[in-house]
């Protein structure tokens, strides 16, 4: 039997928790009509909390309703990548891997997009024209039949402004004239804030938010009943909260917990392999544990300055709560220096306020495994100082 679980980045879970709300929102926007507001939003969240599936989901909604849907990834050359796709009657979406470097075959096309992919010749304004041009063209036909075309764009990041604002600049364009389109982007929350606070993108601050978060443990505990039923499994009540609890809500580990209790369940010593024991879900939750860590702590932790590391750290010495005034001491800073590190890592859905004055992790497990490894952050710290 195959494991059910898909602790995978992008994968759609066996069971997507806890966000029927967005995705009605979603599909009110699209019935509603050309210029609802919910047809330009963007998703942020830490990492695993389910951006990627959350695009998935959404292009499903549109797709259903017959709808274009394209979905790109926000790296040097999509804008090139999705003019080729529209300009190729939308029969195959061409990735960036295979992308021939000379495909000047369209006939018509105004420009040859992909010469410029990647390289210094990328014209923005040229682009986005392109880029208009095609997608009006594309509109005239599917508006007849009371479609649209819905885009999303993933992992935004600043790096790629030149081409956000090329896309975003006709994005722009095409929602005043009215067209039947939807524009959905998403990000880590502080990437998605450089793009949404660019002087040029002031519209993006309209489009409608969707801050992912932890879900609901009830809805975690139905789920795995679910897909453990579904799969030809069976699991106590007490296991099930087991697993439950274990997630802390969060949504990437649902599917490593799922995915690692179901693998310790094949290879137990009890001749039942159809039931999951409460010993699976022990091991299987320890192996999540240890998994999160390589998949999430470390790359978040690696990715942070010294100095937000080093907050972090502190952090990890208190089993709860930590009081930002202690914290500073910790650190041997004066407050506002302190509170710097605190509010960035808050953007970032590291930490967040618990209490007035106090802050704790988010990401669930951090704090262990900071102190598992918080030999090793400090020693990292010491050689960069050196450097
Ligand atoms: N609502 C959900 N219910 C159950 N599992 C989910 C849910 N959302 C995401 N997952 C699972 O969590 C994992 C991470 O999801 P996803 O790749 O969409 O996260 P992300 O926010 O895009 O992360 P990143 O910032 O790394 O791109 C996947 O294994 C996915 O199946
Ligand atoms: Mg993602």
């Amino acid at each position: 039997m195959s494991n059910p679980f898909k602790p995978t980045a992008g994968m759609t879970p066996p069971v997507l928790v806890g966000r029927s709300a967005d995705i009605e929102d979603f599909s009110y926007a699209l019935d509603d009509g050309v210029g609802a507001p919910g047809r330009l939003m963007y998703v942020t969240g830490a990492r695993g909390v389910g951006k990627t599936v959350m695009l998935n989901a959404l292009g499903d909604i549109a797709r259903k309703r017959g709808w274009l849907v394209i979905d790109e990834t926000a790296e040097t050359g999509f804008l090139a990548r999705l003019i080729d796709f529209l300009q190729s009657d939308g029969k195959s979406h061409i990735s960036s891997v295979t992308m021939p470097s000379g495909s000047l075959s369209i006939p018509g096309a105004p420009v040859d997009a992909s010469l410029s992919l990647g390289s210094i010749q990328f014209n923005p304004v040229e682009h986005s024209l392109d880029f208009r041009k095609s997608m009006s063209q594309k509109l005239d036909k599917l508006e007849k039949k009371h479609l649209g075309i819905l885009i999303t764009l993933d992992e935004v990041q600043a790096s790629n402004i030149a081409e956000i604002r090329a896309l975003a600049t006709a994005v722009q364009h095409l929602i005043r004239e009215q067209r039947n389109v939807a524009f959905i982007f998403a990000g880590l929350p502080t990437m998605v804030e450089d793009v949404i606070n660019d002087n040029v993108l002031t519209f993006l601050r309209r489009a409608e938010r969707k801050h992912l978060g932890d879900v609901s443990l009830t809805e975690v505990k139905q789920a795995f009943a679910t897909t453990i039923e579904r799969n030809n499994k069976t699991a106590s009540d007490d296991v099930l909260d087991m697993l439950a609890q274990a997630t802390n809500g969060y949504p990437f580990m649902i599917q490593l917990v799922g995915y690692w209790t179901w693998r310790a369940s094949e290879t137990s010593d009890t001749s039942n392999v159809s039931e999951i024991t409460a010993e699976a879900a022990a091991r299987g939750i320890a192996q999540a544990k240890i998994k999160l860590g390589d998949m999430v702590h470390g790359p978040a932790v690696d990715k942070l300055s010294a100095m937000s590391r080093d907050y972090l750290l502190a952090m990890a010495q208190d089993d709860g709560p930590s009081s930002t005034n202690e914290i500073a001491k910790r650190l041997e800073r004066d407050a506002i220096y302190a509170n710097v590190y605190r509010t960035q890592l808050i953007k970032e859905d590291i930490i967040y306020q618990s209490a007035y004055g106090y802050v704790d992790f988010k990401l669930p497990y951090l704090r262990d495994y900071l102190r598992e490894h918080g030999a090793y952050h400090q020693m990292r710290k010491t050689i960069d100082g050196l450097q």
